[in-house]
C-alpha cells in the first residue's frame, strides 16, 4: 500500500460524481474556512469527476476544480489527491473506495458504504488494516439538535428507554412528473429501495441515539416504481440490544411531506422528539419536574440549539438558525479534523456496516414473513 500523506501542508481533494451530493460536498469544503479556524492545512480542490460535460464544465466552474474527467480512476491515480470524496451510485462506491483506501487516500464516503454486507464487509476491513481516515457520511447526526439528544441520553436524562420512533419521509413518488426515473428507482444500482436510500440514515441515528439492534421485523411496499423489486415505503420493527423496542419508517410516498426526519424516545424519566423541519429545537421531557401546583413546570421543553456548534467559530454567530446543508458542512470538518490530527473519524466504515446488515436482515424479514435476529 502506499504511504499515507498525513502531514501534507495542503490537502488535495477529488470529488468522484458532482450530481446532487457531489455539489453539496464542493460546497461544503469551499465553505467550511468560514466557519471553523482549526483546521491546520489548506485545502485544494484538484479533480472532479461526472458524466456528462455539462456537468463537468459546471464544476469547474462553480467550486474552482483544477480539473474534470469522465473517469473516476484517474482521480485516483493523480497524486496531488490524497483525499477522494465518493458522491457516485451506489453501486459503484465499492470499485472506487477500494482503489482510494489501496491507493492511500483518506475517503469521504456517502451513505450507503456499498450495495451489500459484503461489500460493506470488505471496505471495512480494507480501511481497518490501512493508514488512511475513512468516514461515511451519515450527517443527521451533526444537527445541534441531535448532538444535544445524544449528550442528554447518554447522560442518563431519559432513565431507561422503553420504545422510540424514527422516520424519514420523503413525497417524491407520490406523483411522477414527466422526468424520467433515475438511478434510485433501479434496485441493481441503489441495492433495495428506500429502505437504503433514506432508511440507512434513520438506522443509523436509531443505533447512535439508542443502540445496537437485536432484530429487525420489516415490511416493504412498492406503490410507485416500476422497478418491482424496488421499495418506496418501508416499515421496520426494530428490537434493541438493551430490551427497547421501537419504529422505523423510510417512505417516498409521504404525501405532503418534503426532507422530513422525526424521531421520539421514550424512557422511563424522560423523551426526547426533534423534527427535521424545526431544526431549531430539541424537544425534552423531564419527569423530575414538578407536577404541580397547576401543571407545575412539566411539559415539554424547546431547547434552542439552533447553531451551537462548540468547534465552530466562524461566521455565522450561534444564534442564527440552522439549515440541512449546515449539517454537511459539520460533518466534512469532522472528517477533516480526523485527517489533519489524526483521530478516528465518525461515523466510521464499522457504522456504515451495521447499518448494511440492519438493511440486509430488514429485507430478509420482508421477504420471509419473518423476525430476524442480528
Ligand atoms: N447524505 C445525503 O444527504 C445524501 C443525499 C443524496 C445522495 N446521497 C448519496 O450520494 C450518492 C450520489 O447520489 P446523488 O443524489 O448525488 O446522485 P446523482 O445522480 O445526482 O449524481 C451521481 C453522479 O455520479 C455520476 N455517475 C453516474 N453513473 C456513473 C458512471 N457509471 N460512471 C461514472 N460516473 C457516474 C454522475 O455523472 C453524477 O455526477 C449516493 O450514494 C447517494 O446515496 C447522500
Amino acid at each position: 500500500m502506499a504511504e499515507t500523506p498525513y502531514k501534507e501542508k495542503e490537502y488535495g481533494v477529488g470529488i468522484a460524481g458532482y450530481g446532487f451530493i457531489g455539489k453539496v460536498h464542493a460546497y461544503a469544503y469551499k465553505t467550511i474556512p468560514f466557519y471553523y479556524d482549526d483546521l491546520p492545512a489548506k485545502i485544494k480542490l484538484i479533480g472532479v469527476s461526472a458524466h456528462s460535460e455539462e456537468s463537468r464544465k459546471k464544476a469547474i466552474k462553480q467550486a474552482g476544480f483544477e480539473f474534470a474527467t469522465s473517469d473516476y480512476m484517474e482521480l485516483v491515480k493523480n497524486k496531488s489527491i490524497c483525499i477522494i470524496n465518493c458522491c457516485l451510485p451506489n453501486n459503484l462506491h465499492y470499485e472506487l473506495v477500494k482503489a482510494a483506501i489501496l491507493e492511500g487516500k483518506h475517503v469521504y464516503c456517502d451513505k450507503p458504504l456499498a450495495i451489500n454486507t459484503e461489500q460493506a464487509e470488505n471496505l471495512t476491513n480494507l480501511a481497518e488494516n490501512s493508514n488512511v481516515k475513512t468516514q461515511i457520511v451519515f450527517q443527521l447526526r451533526f444537527f445541534p439538535a441531535v448532538i444535544r439528544a445524544k449528550q442528554i441520553i447518554d447522560n442518563g436524562f431519559l432513565g431507561k428507554i422503553n420504545f422510540f420512533r424514527f422516520l424519514y419521509l420523503h413525497s417524491s413518488c407520490v406523483k411522477q412528473s414527466s422526468k424520467p426515473y433515475s438511478w434510485k428507482a433501479e434496485f441493481e444500482k441503489v441495492g433495495g429501495g428506500v429502505l437504503v436510500d433514506l432508511g440507512s440514515h434513520i438506522i443509523d441515528l436509531a443505533r447512535y441515539l439508542v443502540g445496537e439492534f437485536k432484530s429487525v421485523y420489516a415490511e416493504v411496499r412498492n406503490f410507485t416504481s416500476p422497478d418491482k423489486r424496488t421499495d418506496d415505503l418501508a416499515l421496520i420493527n426494530a428490537e434493541i440490544v438493551s430490551g427497547a423496542t421501537g419504529i422505523l419508517e423510510a417512505s417516498k410516498i409521504a404525501t405532503g411531506t418534503n426532507d422530513e426526519v422525526r424521531f421520539e424516545i421514550y424512557g422511563s424519566e424522560g423523551a426526547v422528539a426533534f423534527n427535521s423541519m424545526e431544526p431549531n429545537w430539541l424537544w425534552a421531557y423531564s419527569m423530575k419536574d414538578p407536577d404541580n401546583p397547576v401543571g407545575g413546570f412539566r411539559g415539554y421543553k424547546k431547547i434552542e440549539t439552533v447553531q451551537k456548534y462548540p468547534d465552530a467559530t466562524g461566521i455565522p454567530l450561534q444564534k442564527f438558525s440552522i439549515g440541512w446543508i449546515r449539517t454537511h458542512v459539520a460533518c466534512l470538518h469532522s472528517f477533516l479534523h480526523s485527517v489533519m490530527y489524526n483521530e478516528t473519524p465518525q461515523p466510521s466504515f464499522k457504522d456504515g456496516l451495521a447499518v448494511q446488515k440492519i438493511i440486509e436482515a430488514a429485507y430478509n424479514s420482508a421477504r420471509d414473513q419473518t423476525r430476524v435476529e442480528l
